[in-house]
């Protein structure tokens, strides 16, 4: 969701601006601006649309040194011209860019025209501008009068604020939406994440929830409620962090044929000589635990779903919950019950608000599982796992879900001390290897259903999880309207959609479940549907779509996976959708 960038200091502002916004672009937005201040004077450019498009609109010889810019994904008011960031307030005194919601900006927005405001937008982040300018009229001091607005607004907001008589400064907010300082030699950087700034900074800070302060081109002053705080400083992995498409057409091709080697690193990082080397603590205090729920959203959920199965394999009680119902209907199981939060990003709101329903609990461990070190989620739970799936920029996750699946297998052998099972995770990467040379098939299926309206997806166990993934991959971003069912449930229901042609993808990699799922094969056949087959050589029969080697029944599902994000790519291509950035759609989902 929406992006915000900033800097002050010796580099080009312009520069920094325009391609650290390109950097965040991933994140989904529909419109994006920029303010740079030269001398006394804020120049500001907005458009609806592309950041390409706002390029064309910036004189190209500016010479500046500060200045913020936005993408925003719109949710006060349309994506239009007086919607775009960066707002400012009614005397020109701020001017802002911002990532959250006010929730009380109805009420605050009542009060401040009461006393004579004009709003131009239908923006919460008009009503932050404004309470700043309020703030500053009673304090004549910008910082308490950030203290101040803090203090008045609700929610969540990143902000960054150009204040109009101080052009060597930079001022900052965050709370709850995502927010880091890049430290450069003689320059200071703002940003969502670390992506626009990892070429130029040499660390970071991680701001925490209700901070703000300033930066300048030397110096970094942070403060919460009135007392200076110790900047904590952390490093990236620049490699992690490569946005290079190295030839690929898009990201999201280039992701899902990254997942061998994000197999490989995630063994890398937590097995040494033969020994697991996760957290000794996380490890054992999910051994001492009978129940591990998790919590998750989207295919992040999915890949839960899969580690349920794990866990109950080795005698766990589990449960999966989705984040945003969670967060409203708490649930405790068990008095020693522990929950895995999965998130890729490490931002998404949902979850994040379930993790502080589990931190007020004292009571409650949590582990979070995400690709994305710094953030919120990994920071603020008890333990933390890293995927090092290294930077995933298509908004449809492929190479994290498998990463999560991957890394979900390693845990639950690591409660089990099954040493075996890093070389089989590993052998798994023949297979893998073996789908991605064969990618030429998908594309045949994809060029057969790239008309559909309708599609669904058929599975049992293991088979199910998977479907629903490939089900959610397809209609994120080809549009076509898909749904996943147990292969059981047809005949309860879903069955009166098919219709001639319909295409219906089923998948069998399990002998227990091959006799049933070919008689819902025959129940959709005799209807008229068309059934695309994936399955295992020992449960092949003629005319079957593809067939799979046997494999290890929990590992296979990131081959079957992988076929679904293959048949989604190729059909969004064949339909000439935007892959990486799919209509309506955010990467960082971080308002709830
Ligand atoms: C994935 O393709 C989706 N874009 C979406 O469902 C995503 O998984 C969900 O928003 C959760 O995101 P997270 O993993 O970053 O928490």
């Amino acid at each position: 969701m929406c992006g915000i960038v900033g800097i002050v200091g010796d580099y080009d502002a312009r520069n920094y601006l325009i391609n650290g916004l390109k950097s965040l672009e991933y994140r989904g937005y529909d419109s994006a601006g920029i303010s740079v201040m030269s001398g006394k004077e804020i120049m500001t450019y907005r458009v609806v649309g592309r950041v390409n498009l706002l390029e064309t609109k910036i004189p190209s010889l500016i010479n500046v040194n500060l200045g913020i810019g936005h993408t925003r994904w719109a949710t006060h008011g349309e994506p239009s011209f007086n919607n775009c960031h960066p707002h400012k307030s009614n005397h020109g005194l701020f001017t802002i860019v911002h990532n959250g919601v006010i929730e009380n900006f109805h009420e605050i927005k009542n009060e401040l025209i009461q006393k004579g405001y004009t709003f131009y937008s239908e923006t919460d982040t008009e009503v932050i501008a404004n309470v700043l300018e309020d703030e500053y009229g009673s304090t004549n001091d910008v910082l308490s009068a950030i203290n101040g607005c803090l203090k008045r607004l609700h929610g969540s907001l990143a902000i960054a604020i150009i204040f109009k008589n101080f052009n060597d400064k930079l001022f900052f907010a965050k709370r709850k939406s995502p927010l880091l300082i890049g430290v450069g030699e003689t320059t200071h950087y703002l940003a969502s994440d670390a992506l626009p700034m990892i070429k130029y900074a040499k660390k970071f800070i991680d701001l925490t929830d209700n901070q703000y302060g300033f930066i300048s081109k030397n110096e970094v002053k942070i403060f919460q409620d009135g007392i200076k705080q110790r900047a904590k400083y952390t490093t990236r992995n620049a490699e992690l962090l490569n946005t290079d498409l190295n030839g690929f057409p898009h990201y999201m091709i280039k992701e899902i044929e990254e997942i061998p080697s994000c197999i490989s690193r995630l063994v890398d990082n937590y097995v040494n000589n033969g020994s697991y080397c996760f957290n000794k603590e996380m490890i054992e205090t999910l051994r001492k635990s009978k129940c591990i729920s998790f919590i998750a959203c989207g295919t992040s959920y999915h890949a839960s779903l899969i580690g349920k199965n794990y866990l109950e394999s080795i005698g766990k009680t589990s449960n999966v919950y989705i984040a945003s119902e969670w967060a409203y209907f708490p649930k405790f199981l068990d008095e020693n019950e522990v929950f895995i939060l999965v998130s890729q990003s490490g931002e998404t709101a949902d979850v994040i608000t379930c993790l502080k329903i589990l931190n007020q609990t004292h009571t409650h461990p949590s582990i979070t599982i995400t690709n994305t070190k710094g953030s919120t989620l990994e920071r603020d739970a008890t333990y933390s796992a890293l995927l090092y799936a290294g930077v995933e920029i298509a908004v449809a996750s492929t190479k994290a879900y498998n990463a999560q699946v991957a890394l979900l297998y390693l845990l639950k052998s690591a409660i089990i001390n099954d040493t075996n099972a890093p070389f089989k995770l590993l052998d798994t990467n023949n297979l893998l290897t073996d789908i991605i040379k064969r990618k030429e098939s998908f594309k045949e299926i994809a060029e057969k259903i790239k008309n559909a309206h309708h599609a669904f997806f058929l599975g049992r166990g293991l088979d199910y999880c998977v479907a629903l993934e490939g089900s959610l991959k397809l209609k994120e971003i080809s549009y076509i309207h898909s749904e996943a069912f147990p292969g059981g449930e047809l005949k309860h229901g879903p069955i009166a959609l098919i219709e001639e042609n319909t295409p219906v993808f089923g998948f069998i990699t399990n002998k227990r479940i091959s006799q049933a799922m070919r008689g819902n094969f025959s129940e959709i056949t005799a209807r008229k549907g068309t059934i695309y087959s994936f399955v295992t050589k020992e449960n092949a029969i003629d005319n079957d779509t593809f067939v799979i080697e046997n494999y290890d029944s929990e590992l296979i599902v990131l081959a079957t996976v992988m076929i679904t994000q293959y048949l989604a790519y190729y059909a969004a291509l064949l339909r000439g959708n935007d892959i990486d950035k799919p209509r309506n759609l955010a990467k960082s989902v971080t308002v709830e």
